[in-house]
């Protein structure tokens, strides 16, 4: 973490900017990653009820003996749970299996139009007032859906969406960024499959670094927040050495270039 940049949340608040995500990590492979990850420096972890690996997000923290205060948590509540009492029960329980008695993040993990935007957000600012959780944000955002949640007047910092190479989202990071809208990049590597692009093989190259360093690092440069995901432990400790690597104006331009707008995360509940 000595040397970590991170991003300004609020006053007070900050968010280091390279994270270890968590998803599809299940079990001891979460157990285990998540402490290789704390190990290696990291502290920032991103985790989501519907991951199914509170438990194992937690008891990785505790087994660590780092202190709590010294790792950023982010969480995501599911979409059927947006209205006021689920959600509130929802975090209770998610204390409970995070075995900490506060978040540092809380996301909507995606929009759902059935469900008042308002009143999930206010629910939210009576949890931020409560302790419960330190900020607030939303996953899987479009620009209406951000101009929607602004209107309330809650403050929202940060909107997790999927940004890799081939789906750059210039537009919406441009928007979100301009509202002071921290945003992160999920699924970095586009699945894994944006590593054969041989442009980036290229680049890498040059550097004497991986591909997937390469891509870590040209999203670094957009001042978002990256959270890459990886269950070999040799890959957790490489994407953390992304830190390391500072790509030249040319070669962030190479890889703008890449921007296909295709989108891999499509699920059937998608407002986009
Ligand atoms: P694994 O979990 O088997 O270690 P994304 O973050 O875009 O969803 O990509 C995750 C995928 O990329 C996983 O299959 C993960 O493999 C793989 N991956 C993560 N880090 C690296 C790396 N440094 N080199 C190659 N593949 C990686």
């Amino acid at each position: 973490m000595r040397g970590m940049k991170t991003l300004k949340l609020e006053e007070n608040i900050y968010i280091p900017q390279l994270g270890f995500g968590t998803w599809e990590l299940l079990g001891d492979d979460c157990v285990n990653g998540v402490k290789k990850a704390l190990e290696v420096d990291y502290r920032h972890i991103d985790t989501a009820d519907a991951y199914g690996n509170h438990k194992e997000v937690g008891k990785a923290i505790r087994e660590s003996g780092i202190d709590r205060k010294e790792i950023f948590l982010t969480t995501k509540v599911w979409t059927t749970a947006l209205h006021e009492q689920p959600l509130k029960n929802s975090i209770q329980r998610f204390l409970e299996e995070l075995d900490t008695s506060y978040i540092d993040l809380l996301l909507i993990h995606w929009p759902n139009k059935e469900i008042p935007l308002e009143e999930t957000l206010k629910a939210m600012h009576d949890l931020k007032s409560e302790g419960l959780i330190r900020s607030i944000g939303v996953s899987n955002f479009t620009q209406k859906h951000i101009e929607k949640a602004l209107k309330t007047g809650i403050n929202i910092v940060n909107n997790q969406v999927e940004i890799h190479p081939t789906f750059a989202q210039f537009e919406l990071v441009e928007y979100c960024q301009s509202k002071n809208i921290t945003v992160t990049a999920y699924s970095p590597l586009g699945r894994g499959a944006d590593l054969e692009i041989p442009e980036v093989q290229q680049i890498a190259k040059k550097y004497s670094a991986s591909e997937a360093q390469i891509i870590i690092a040209w999203l670094l440069s957009r001042n978002l927040i990256v959270i890459p995901k990886a269950t070999n432990p040799q890959r957790i400790e490489e994407n953390y050495q992304s830190l390391e690597i500072k790509l030249s104006d040319k070669d962030i331009e190479k890889i703008n270039s890449l921007d296909k707008k295709e989108r891999l995360i499509v699920p059937a509940w998608n407002e986009f």
